[in-house]
């Protein structure tokens, strides 16, 4: 079968596409069929790390969906021909998390990912795919559906009447952006692009800034909402938009901490949440239960993600190039 590997020869793209041995599942495993994967920004950071030790030669991608192919003795939750996705932390079954399941996260230095044709996992790690989405669609949620599903909804008990700030129109954000519109939450999107702020507005976002024309987004931010401010800050940027986002939580209200797209560095002064009452949530993506319970809100609503760009496998190095531009809107994927 053929899987990609990093591999830090392999020049800017930093992959190459391998011929290796179909994996055999032991007891307890699963081997699925991959039919897609998809990108987080999460792989824009490995793929930086890859001259680094043990990357190298490591398969890419924690997001994936497929059909089960073959199952190893004691398996009795799956059937070869469901189909599945494999959950972003392989030992993050249910509870609370533990540091103990971090070197279990796909696609990194610790645990291969699923850009391949073939993977094998416990049958603990995975989750039926809803039967109203796509493959395609079903690879998607790992990582970005999980992650805003936890933060928004398990944790920060997002609703209706409640009020969200999504920065911008990633992954991470458009999950967010479609769970307060099916939950009855107004939604606040910043972009970068008018463009992308139109296509937010059509998803049911009702505030909308463009944070590249207005830096200074958090003062239109709580004009919009009569200086109320958000109860949810779903916090993508992290050093440069912890600030704006400290000032835009209403009182009462709960920080998201996921993200890092303006890089990593110092954490801001937090006396605002003090006087805010406000909480911060920290947030590393979820567990096999909680991917479980966003399947049946997805399934009771018939959301289907949002996908923009679909590559063949053959095309992966280009996939990872055109999500570095931060054009897209929603997620980018590999067809299998
Ligand atoms: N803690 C966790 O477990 C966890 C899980 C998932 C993701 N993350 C993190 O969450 C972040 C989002 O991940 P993703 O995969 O959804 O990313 P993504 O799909 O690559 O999202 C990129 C988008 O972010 C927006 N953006 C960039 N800089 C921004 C800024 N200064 N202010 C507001 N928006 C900005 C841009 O949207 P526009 O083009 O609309 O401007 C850009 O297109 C990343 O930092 C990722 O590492 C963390």
């Amino acid at each position: 079968m053929k899987a990609y590997h990093l591999n830090e020869h392999a020049g800017a793209g930093g992959l190459v596409l391998a011929d290796v041995s179909k994996p055999e599942p032991a007891t307890g495993e699963v081997r699925i069929r991959v039919e897609a994967a998809s990108l987080n920004y999460r792989d824009l950071l490995i793929l930086d790390r890859v001259g680094q030790g043990a990357l190298n030669g490591r398969v890419p991608l924690s997001d994936g969906a497929g059909v089960v192919d073959a199952i190893g003795a004691g398996v009795l939750q799956w059937q070869v021909g469901d189909r599945v996705a494999a959950s972003f932390f392989r030992d993050w079954v249910s509870g609370p998390f533990r540091t103990s399941y971090v070197p279990s996260a796909l696609g990194g230095n610790t645990m291969d990912g699923v850009l391949a044709e073939y993977v094998v996992l416990p049958a603990t790690a995975l989750v039926s795919v809803p039967a109203h989405l796509s493959s395609i669609e079903a690879a998607t949620l790992p990582c970005a559906g999980v992650t805003a599903w936890h933060g928004l909804i398990t944790r920060g008990g997002m609703g209706k009447g409640d009020t969200v700030l999504v920065q911008g129109t990633g992954g991470v954000a458009l999950f967010g952006l479609q769970f307060a519109a099916a939950l009855g939450a107004r939604a606040i999107v910043i972009s970068s692009s008018d463009e992308k702020l139109a296509r937010a507005k059509a998803m049911g976002a009702s505030i909308l800034i463009n944070y590249r024309d207005t830096p200074d987004w958090d003062v239109p931010l709580m004009k919009a909402t009569d200086g109320e401010g958000a109860t949810h800050v779903l916090e993508l940027g992290g050093p440069g938009t912890y600030d704006r986002s400290l000032r835009s939580v209403a009182s009462g209200g709960k920080i998201v901490q996921i993200g890092v797209l303006t890089g990593f560095g110092p954490k801001p002064d937090l006396a605002r949440l003090q006087w805010e009452n406000a909480d911060i949530i920290g947030v590393t993506v979820g567990s096999v239960e909680h991917f479980a319970a966003m399947n049946r809100f997805l399934t009771d609503q018939a959301i289907h993600p949002i996908v923009d760009r679909i590559y063949g496998f053959d095309e992966a190095p280009e996939a990872f190039t055109y999500l570095r531009t931060g054009a897209h809107f929603g997620k980018i994927v590999v067809k299998l």
